[in-house]
């Protein structure tokens, strides 16, 4: 064992749970051409500048929206469809896409350290798809910021049955104005029952917990090596397990077996909810390596394996992109940026 994962273009059915929602199938539509590598956007185009759903106004969340109707109307064979960008989640988790050499071995981007970069790219062309749908270039995901109290729950707009950011495969007891427990975990320990204040209070000390005091060597915060030939999963970062996996169960259905949709894996990526939950967990990376430990800054791995481990993905004119973990670390260069959210627990020391 040992080099970086190669993400290979071969995939397979795949994984799914028992009681698994149809369909359950989510390899890619297949590229006529072989993939082209990842260039980085023209540094003159515009700064996608993300900030945080309670924050951009009803305006802007309605673009979102639109942004979504309008991939939920493109064909199903349309790489850049709602479904097919659903359905690029649901392959990288379900070990339907297969490393580069190893026919044997599927690539599995949770629990490890491909976690936050594979998420970024994911994102990136997310993001460029939707730009590119609205005829406007400077188009940015909102961030469901959960960290900071104005973010603290389901935002209103995804409440609301008649949007497409409604997904009626969701925990009917934490609609809004429910305050998310960051933490959440089912069966013994979850729903605390604590009082609003008291819950944002604890949610702060989460927070501090996983990203400051946890958090101080790249594994910790990343997740633990994951070279070619290795068992899968050898195990997550701090903000990946929670509150990254916590709210995603905190979100799904809690009565249905796999918690869909946002609950599991598979299934996730269908909420349109998934991708500004997403760009907090990004944010949160940029935010990390940007507080500095006892002795130095936070700094991702150096390692080549890490590095040059690589995704297949469809761009916005539906051309298959192969891009590497080292494509993704300046997000300057991928000519984005977040504003609008603080970091509230910075001293939430417990
Ligand atoms: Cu790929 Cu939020 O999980």
């Amino acid at each position: 064992a040992g080099g970086p994962i190669v993400t290979d273009q071969r995939c397979v059915r795949g994984k799914f749970p028992p009681d698994a929602l149809p369909p359950l199938q989510c390899c890619p539509p297949a590229s006529a051409s072989a993939p082209v590598n990842f260039t980085l956007p023209d540094p003159a185009g515009p700064l996608r500048t993300r900030r945080p759903v309670h924050a951009v106004g009803a305006e802007y969340m309605a673009k979102y929206a639109r942004a979504v109707a309008l991939m939920k109307a493109l064909p199903r064979s349309d790489p850049r469809s709602f479904y097919q960008q659903a359905n690029v989640h649901c392959a990288y988790c379900t070990g339907a896409h297969r490393q580069a050499g190893r026919p044997d071995l599927g690539v599995q981007i949770h629990f490890s350290w491909l976690f936050f970069p594979f998420h970024r790219a994911y994102l990136y062309f997310f993001e460029r798809i939707a730009a590119k749908l609205l005829g406007d270039p400077g188009f940015a995901l909102p961030v469901w910021a959960w960290d900071i109290p104005e973010g603290m729950g389901i935002p209103e707009v995804f409440a609301d049955e008649a949007s497409p950011l409604y997904d009626p495969i969701r925990e009917p007891s934490h609609a809004p104005p429910k305050v998310a427990e960051l933490d959440y975990s089912l069966g013994e320990g979850g729903e605390k029952n604590l009082t609003d204040e008291q819950q944002i209070l604890h949610n702060f000390r989460v927070m501090y917990k996983q990203m400051i005091s946890g958090a101080t060597l790249p594994s910790l915060f990343l997740g633990q090596p994951y070279r070619a030939g290795d068992p899968e999963m050898p195990g997550p970062g701090t903000v990946e397990w929670i509150p990254h996996n916590s709210m995603h169960i905190w979100t799904g259905d809690n009565s249905r077996p796999n918690a869909e949709n946002m609950g599991v894996y598979y299934s996730a990526g269908r909420d349109p909810i998934f991708y500004p939950h997403h760009a907090n967990i990004d944010r949160l990376w940029e935010s990390w390596r940007g507080i500095v430990g006892a002795r130095r800054r936070r700094a991702d791995f150096a390692d080549p394996d890490w590095l040059d481990s690589s995704f297949l993905l469809y761009d916005e004119e539906a051309r298959l992109v192969r891009i590497t973990v080292r494509d993704v670390l300046d997000i300057d260069k991928l000519r984005y940026a977040y504003a609008g959210v603080g970091l509230p627990w910075l001293n939430a020391r417990p």
